[in-house]
């Protein structure tokens, strides 16, 4: 059965242009419920595990590069279905193909600098908010060990 949360990102790119404020809004008007948020700086070892299973892949390095470049905002989110429902909120990777009101088509400049990331399953979201949130938080929202 599919989950109810996802874990999802502000990237550096968007941070950086001050649309923090403009891609909450449009989260939650989205439905999500914001179950958690902090703003973090990732180091190029922490940015290098986050996206470890892209290893090996050639945008790797720019990835990389780009992850440990300035402020992202992580975030754990809430609504039925939420892995899939963050990632049609979202749009494609690329903008360019991107679907009209989604979030990347309206705030990213490319496939690499895509303002936002989404899990692609519920046991990525809950690696990756294991990744940035501490466990006896996630098991206060009934998630994660204790969950
Ligand atoms: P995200 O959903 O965060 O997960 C992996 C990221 O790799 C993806 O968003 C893109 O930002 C990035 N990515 C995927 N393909 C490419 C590419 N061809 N060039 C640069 N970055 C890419």
């Amino acid at each position: 059965m599919a989950g109810n949360i996802s874990f999802a990102m502000i990237k550096p790119d968007a941070v950086a242009a001050r649309r923090v404020g403009a891609i909450l809004a449009h989260v939650q008007q989205a439905g999500f419920e914001i179950r958690a948020l902090r703003m973090v700086r990732l180091s190029r070892v922490e940015a290098e595990a986050f996206y470890a299973v892209h290893q090996g892949r050639p945008f790797f390095k720019e990835l990389v590069e780009f992850m440990c470049s300035g402020r992202a905002v992580a975030m754990v989110l809430e609504k039925p279905d939420a892995v899939a429902a963050w990632r049609a909120t979202i749009g494609a990777t690329d903008p360019a193909e991107a679907a009209a009101g989604t979030i990347r088509k309206l705030f990213a400049e490319s496939k690499g600098r895509n303002a936002v990331h989404g899990s692609d399953s519920d046991e990525t979201a809950a690696r990756e908010a294991a990744f940035f949130f501490p466990e006896r938080e996630l098991a206060l929202l009934g998630w994660g060990a204790a969950g």
